[in-house]
């Protein structure tokens, strides 16, 4: 298991170029399956995450070049619609190629993904959405077979804006027959980047960023290639930096940043003192007075603050003196990170779904360990602001999403090392 070993203290400070959309490309690199022809896709990060996709596909029989942060994915030669359960089991998120394996084939059978580090994480409303377009499902041993023949377009009503289900459903029902309406859809970015790269492919999709998204249903004969299709900038990469410099009382430039997407993100820095410059696709933040505790920060489905970034907020406001209240309304067990923080030396108590802080002058370094991927960037953080050395074990949940973590803080001056 690799580790990453933090001599804390350094000042963040510098400028980075963000990397793309964790969240987005896993979706988009599963619609590519829907057009059985060729898609060039950009800003790309390489992350385990892309890993696991990019071999699932290929195993699904898709033909894929890599080169740097740009893929080349040529699914005419896909021909099964079986998702391998050991590929399946390594990446929760690969849920996501159900609808279009079902939109392409009228069949799907995947392993059921059960619960994770962050909670159960059920797919129920997947499933239900999945039900509503006319797909039969079974379990058995927990695998879910599915099978629809030809989907149906159908009125759904999500009980919660789940952001799988929204991208599920939305892959599904651009091949099925007649307009698919959903309501209470999620309305976080990564659902309107899905919807520009479907209608680039020549699907129909309209409303993504709001409640009510609508498709027309169109066939696979309709489709094109995508000749060439940019991923949207990680919010929650850049969101991850700029807590590690508030972190560090430092000072630093973001660049390849869609201000908008961060904007929730920022009015809590600004809430506790950051100063921040915003220009075009650029965002600066520095430190000039003591920060403020927050009285309140609550995790909600965008635009509200994302439940992503509560635990690099936490090693954060672990860090500021005063009492914080974080309440997490959107995973029911993400706090996980609060005991490594507290080996730290942080003031931190949980009740249900809210955690109090009481903010210390130093965290002290220690040994801890990352138990997924956000806790395991929130322990970095606080390693990286803590007095002494800090050992961070678990490096592999931390590359499953995070690009260059160590090169890119290492570039902004921290001391970090990666061991093995
Ligand atoms: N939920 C259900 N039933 C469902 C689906 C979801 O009860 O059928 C519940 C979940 O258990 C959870 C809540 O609804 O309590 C939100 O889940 P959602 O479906 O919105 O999340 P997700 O699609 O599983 C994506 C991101 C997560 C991010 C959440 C919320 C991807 C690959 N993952 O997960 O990202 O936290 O949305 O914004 O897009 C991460 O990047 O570290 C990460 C966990």
């Amino acid at each position: 298991m690799g580790a990453y070993v933090i001599t804390g203290g350094s000042k963040l400070s510098g400028k980075i170029r963000v990397q793309g959309s964790k969240n987005a490309s896993l979706p988009i690199l599963a619609a590519t399956i829907l057009n059985c022809q060729k898609s060039r896709v950009k800003n790309v990060p390489e992350i385990k995450d892309v890993q696991v996709m990019i071999s699932i596909l290929t195993m699904l029989g898709a033909d894929i070049t890599q080169n740097g942060n740009e893929l080349t994915i040529d699914t005419s030669a896909v021909n099964t619609w079986e998702v391998p359960e050991q590929l399946m089991r390594k990446m929760r998120s690969s849920i996501v190629l159900m609808g279009p394996l079902l939109g392409r084939f009228g069949r799907v059978k995947v392993s059921y993904p059960g619960g994770c580090e962050i909670g159960p994480r059920p797919i129920d409303l997947h499933l239900k959405g999945f039900a509503a377009l006319g797909v039969k499902m079974s379990e058995s041993h927990g695998f879910i077979y599915a099978e629809a023949g030809k989907l149906k377009g159908a009125n759904i009503h999500l009980d919660f804006p789940s952001v799988g289900a929204t991208e599920n459903l939305m892959l599904a029902a651009v091949l099925a027959e007649g307009r698919t309406i959903i309501r209470n859809a999620a309305k976080e970015p990564e659902i309107v980047d899905l919807q520009n790269f479907l209608n680039k492919m020549g699907c129909r999709v309209k409303g993504a960023g709001t409640d009510t998204i609508k498709i027309e249903g169109c066939s696979i004969a309709d489709l094109k290639p995508v000749e060439d299709y940019t991923v949207i900038p990680d919010r929650i990469a850049a969101g991850t930096y700029l807590v590690a410099a508030a972190a560090t009382r430092g000072n630093i430039v973001l660049e390849n940043v869609i201000l908008e997407h961060i904007e929730p993100i920022l009015a809590k820095l600004r809430e506790m003192g950051c100063r921040i410059k915003t220009e075009d696709d650029r965002v600066e933040l520095w430190v000039e007075t003591p920060l403020r505790a927050l009285d309140s920060l609550r995790t909600l489905p965008y635009p509200g603050f994302p439940t992503d970034m509560q635990a690099p907020m936490m090693a954060l406001l672990a860090t500021v003196e005063g009492t914080s209240i974080i309440t997490e309304t959107v995973f029911e067990n993400r706090f996980k990170h609060a005991e490594e923080l507290r080996r730290m030396g942080a003031n931190i108590k949980i009740n249900g779904n809210t955690a109090i802080i009481k903010g210390i002058k130093r965290l002290t370094g220690a040994v801890v360990e990352a138990k997924d991927l956000r806790a395991g960037a929130a322990l970095v953080i606080a390693g990286l602001a803590a007095d002494g050395k800090t050992i961070v074990e678990g490096t592999s949940y931390i590359e499953r999403g995070y690009e260059w973590f160590d090169r890119n803080l290492q570039a902004l001056g921290a001391k970090i090392e990666k061991t093995n």
